[in-house]
């Protein structure tokens, strides 16, 4: 399987050289595919053929030839070497309404995928993210000020010996974006699920850098969902290895070394989304509840905790949702999300730390916000014990808690604080020390 990032953007806002940084860094093979637009424009114009001659366009494009030969940085129309032609003041005139027209946007797509097919890649353009990949891997659109774009192509220009003024590549500029985000076949569009970037005030360096971290978590995070989601061989064989562990660390470590006892297990229902909270007193007891729950708990646990051999093994085994608390963890977030729409169960501490409780810390609003954003009802749990071999752990579910009249008010930062104060209050409820 391919991995695809698709970048858009406006002209000039660093596409061009952020996305061939990225393509070197990252071993990614890099298609511009404005250079195939402008590939058509010239074509044209050699041939003398103005925008509104359809049927000599189609004729033209029935036997275009575009190589974009990337090793050498060099792009060939019809077997000539053009690299210089296309970034011509005439060629981008003429550009954005060639590439406004529908046979040719038709031909040009299936150029790209074809290209891309089986193949890593990282191409840049404006409709890649919404028409070319729609199910791109990573979605970028990357903008910057119509100013900050204007110099740098001025600059551009100046480097390639193209004559142009500043005055003259602001209002050109200016003309193209209007043109790009209104033409009516691949209009210039944010796709819903892309990330934005804005490289103003950026060199190209520095925003590749930090593009190539997102990326680079993107991947991480979807090889992760692989082993979730797909069916395959591994996820077959990992399914009946954690039923295996759930049993062992269930009858074996957390039966005979803490006497573990579950009360009101019937409030977890069989099927369906739910947030199960509990109060956290030691990095077992997420475990403690995976082993002792028929369906698959998935935890979100701090990603420090993979780090540790044993548990972190197991961690991984259960699907445990790792989150990163230095950072607003947008991945982990979508996962989550995810998980409920799944259907599926996740375990949050809202403590958000280890006897959070005790040391007088703010409950987190996490599970409240996924609850009303996602529709999902919360079950209260409270663990007793202290994990002290052979001292007794009781894990007590409560009734689920329907938060319907808070729903979709997820941003509303008053609801989430009443919503988390209730799943706190059901905690320390079934912690026995609510009196
Ligand atoms: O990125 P560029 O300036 O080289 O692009 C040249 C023109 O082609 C620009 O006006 C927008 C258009 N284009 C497009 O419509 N769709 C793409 N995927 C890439 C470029």
């Amino acid at each position: 399987m391919s991995f695809i990032v698709a970048i858009d953007g406006p002209a000039g806002s660093g596409k061009g050289s952020v996305t061939k940084l990225i393509a070197e860094k990252l071993n990614l093979h890099c298609i511009d595919t404005g250079a195939m637009y402008r590939c058509v424009a010239l074509d044209m114009m050699n041939k003398g053929i103005k925008i509104d001659e359809l049927e000599k366009i189609n004729e033209l494009l029935k036997n275009i030839d575009i190589v974009l030969d990337e090793e050498n940085e060099k792009v060939f129309l019809n077997g000539q070497d053009v690299s210089k032609e296309i970034r011509s003041v005439e060629v981008t005139k003429i550009v954005s309404q060639v590439s406004a027209i529908k046979e040719v946007r038709l031909k040009l797509v299936e150029m790209q995928r074809k290209i891309a097919k089986d193949k890593d890649i990282i191409m840049e353009g404006r409709d890649i993210t919404t028409v070319v990949f729609p199910n791109a891997n990573v979605k970028i659109y990357l903008d910057a000020d119509v100013e900050e774009r204007a110099r740098r192509r001025q600059k551009q220009n100046e480097e390639k010996n193209i004559k142009s003024t500043y005055e003259q590549v602001l209002e050109d500029m200016k003309k193209r974006d209007e043109n790009d985000k209104n033409k009516e076949f691949g209009a210039l569009k944010i796709a819903e699920d892309a990330i934005i970037f804005d490289s103003t005030g950026r060199t190209a360096e520095q925003s590749a850098k930090k593009l190539i971290k997102i990326i680079k978590e993107k991947k991480k995070q979807e090889e992760l969902d692989k082993k979730v989601y797909e069916e395959t061989k591994e996820t077959a064989i990992k399914k009946i290895k954690l039923k295996i562990v759930k049993s062992v660390l269930y009858y074996v470590f957390y039966k005979i070394v803490y006497r573990i006892k579950v009360v009101n297990k019937e409030k977890v229902p069989k099927e369906g989304a739910y947030i199960i909270c509990a109060n956290h007193i030691n990095m077992l007891d997420a475990l403690a509840v995976v082993s002792s729950n028929k369906r698959l708990v998935r935890f979100i646990c701090k990603e420090s905790m993979f780090k540790k051999k044993i548990l972190g093994w197991a961690l991984k085994l259960a699907n445990t949702i790792p989150i990163n608390r230095e950072k607003n963890d947008i991945e982990s977030m979508k996962r989550t999300l995810k998980a409920l729409k799944n259907g599926e169960l996740v375990g949050i501490f809202p403590e958000g730390t280890r006897k959070g409780m005790e040391k007088n810390m703010k409950a987190k609003n996490g599970a409240a916000f996924f609850s009303l954003k996602t529709g999902t009802k919360v079950i209260p749990l409270g663990i007793q014990g202290s994990f002290k071999p052979f001292s007794k752990v009781k894990l007590v579910y409560g009734d689920p808690i329907d938060f319907s009249e808070y729903y979709g008010k997820e941003k509303d930062k008053e609801a989430l604080e009443k919503v988390t104060d209730i799943i706190m209050d059901n905690i320390v409820m079934l912690t026995n020390k609510g009196k």
